[in-house]
């Protein structure tokens, strides 16, 4: 059965009738509005390289989904965020408190999920489960603090998105592999992978937030510009803009009395005449290389065994969900 479909079959069966409800309702909501399932997909693929048990992977897939679920809940109360995946975020729907507890079962729930891999690969899987988990939490932690602050470097921001976002898809591929007894190096290959293609999604996702279609992004177009995010559109404009375009920025950020409507434009047009798209473009084919390069340290598999990973990173360049 093809990856994606047995991932689907997969969440279908878990089942979220329990109690008390209101816990488990706004969970099930959740990962009904499936997206992309990304990260246990790159579970499984990476399980499949190295001849593991893809079936047995499932579980541990799920509990990689299900912690990037919980974060999208405490992400969107943070970021303040009504819709995703096309449809109200928890906090909206329910509360606040409500989001933060489905959120904290859901985190606890990934790692009931993780018990189900063999006795012999508990240790290292819990080990990286938890490492990745502490860098997203940091990545988040710098991505609020960069809001109050209007010299975040680029680098700064390479750091963020690092951990905020690139260490899940890298731990994901590692997770795979490990699962399937790949060899040390490749393992650690296939992480730097993760990482460079986990960078360039970002990136993808800071662009969408300002030129993506809200119909197929499934969240507000200029969410990030409302919220005064150091995205790589903004930390851009604040470098290469003139002087005046940097003082527009500014102000239109600091100011609240401007319509959300209008602040998004003037910061958008700014952007435009900056060429945002091509730099964010240019920018994601610079990662899209490294994770070429990454992928060619795996010297034991051909070409067509690593063709679904070349083409999972080309397809992750021009999403537009
Ligand atoms: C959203 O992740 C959060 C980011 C890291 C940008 P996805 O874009 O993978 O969200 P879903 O799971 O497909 O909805
Ligand atoms: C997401 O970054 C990172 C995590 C959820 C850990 P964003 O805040 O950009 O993600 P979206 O755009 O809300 O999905
Ligand atoms: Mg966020
Ligand atoms: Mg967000
Ligand atoms: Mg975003």
């Amino acid at each position: 059965m093809d990856i994606h479909e047995l991932i689907n079959r997969h969440f279908e069966s878990i089942g979220w009738d329990i109690e008390p409800h209101n816990l488990y309702d706004p969970i099930a909501y959740t990962l009904e509005a499936g997206g992309k399932r990304i990260r246990p997909t790159l579970v499984l693929m990476a399980c499949r390289l190295f001849g593991g048990d893809v079936e047995k992977a499932l579980m541990p897939a799920t509990a990689i989904e299900v912690f990037h679920n919980f974060t999208l809940l405490h992400d969107d109360v943070m970021d303040n965020a009504d819709t995703r995946r096309k449809r109200m975020t928890v906090h909206k729907k329910w509360d606040v408190n409500t989001a933060i507890l489905s959120g904290d079962a859901m985190m606890i729930k990934a790692y009931q999920f993780l018990e189900n891999v063999p006795a012999d690969k508990l240790p290292a899987a819990l080990s990286l489960f938890s490492r990745t988990a502490i860098e997203v939490c940091e990545g988040q932690q710098y991505d609020v603090d960069f809001e109050r602050r209007d010299d975040v470097t680029i680098e700064e921001y390479y750091r963020m998105i690092r951990l905020k976002t690139a260490v899940l898809l890298a731990g994901s591929l590692k997770l795979g592999a490990i699962l399937a007894d790949a060899p040390a190096d490749d393992a650690d290959a296939l992480y730097d992978f993760g990482i460079a293609i986990g960078i360039a999604f970002q990136l993808r996702d800071d662009y969408l937030d300002v030129y993506g279609d809200e119909r197929t992004f499934g969240k507000k177009i200029g969410g990030d510009i409302l919220c005064g995010k150091r995205t790589f559109l903004l930390i851009n404009a604040l470098k290469n803009g003139s002087v005046s375009q940097r003082q527009t920025i500014c102000q239109l950020l600091k100011n609240g009395g401007i319509p959300a409507e209008e602040k998004i434009a003037a910061v958008t047009a700014i952007y435009d005449s900056l060429d945002m798209p091509k730099v964010c473009a240019d920018a994601m084919e610079e990662y899209y290389s490294r994770a070429m390069q990454a992928l060619s340290r795996i010297t034991d598999k051909d070409d067509a065994e690593k063709a679904p990973f070349v083409e999972f990173a080309r397809s992750l360049m021009g999403r537009t969900e």
